[in-house]
């Protein structure tokens, strides 16, 4: 059923970052989507065990980081480790956004976007924010797109 969800509604990859206090983290989301116009909001789904979920809902904003084709190992690292167990930005080049959120220097854009509101969606929490920092870093990038098998072979 996944395969097939991720098949017919086409996704980016992206790493939603988060800067509560002096704590930073990031980790790897697909179920991101532009929700409004004007103003313009940007809905993503977090799974309330991610560590990232708090982190939001103390700080009230995140950023959208957007990957491009060939950052697939970027992907991985932010996607399978928890910030709660490993600081999953060592080593990693970043700079900040207007609001002081890690913007991945390997991200071709990104959004910033304080948190308007929120709702439960079965197992997730979509967070609907409003974009109040953003920039292209390199238009000239190709974007991933989320295939579920490139990550979850098969199931
Ligand atoms: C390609 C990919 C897409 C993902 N998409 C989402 C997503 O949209 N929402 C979500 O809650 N978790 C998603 N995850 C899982 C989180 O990235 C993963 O649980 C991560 O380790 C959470 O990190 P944290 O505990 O530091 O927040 C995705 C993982 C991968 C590899």
């Amino acid at each position: 059923m996944q395969e097939l969800i991720s098949r017919a509604l086409p996704q980016g990859v992206f790493v939603v970052t988060v800067r509560n206090g002096e704590e930073i983290n990031g980790m790897t989301a697909a179920w991101v989507s532009q929700v409004s116009f004007k103003p313009a909001l940007v809905a993503v789904a977090i799974a309330p065990p991610r560590h990232t979920f708090g982190m939001i809902e103390e700080a009230g904003i995140f950023c959208v980081n957007a990957l491009p084709k060939d950052a697939f190992e970027l992907a991985k690292h932010f996607g399978f480790k928890s910030g709660r167990k490993t600081d999953k930005f060592k080593g990693i080049e970043y700079s900040t956004a207007l609001k002081g959120s890690p913007v991945l220097k390997a991200a071709y854009a990104y959004l910033e976007c304080s948190v308007v509101s929120k709702c439960e969606a079965g197992d997730h929490v979509l967070f609907i924010g409003e974009v109040v920092d953003g920039n292209e870093l390199d238009p000239e990038a190709e974007p991933m797109i989320f295939r579920w098998n490139d990550f979850f072979g098969g199931k």
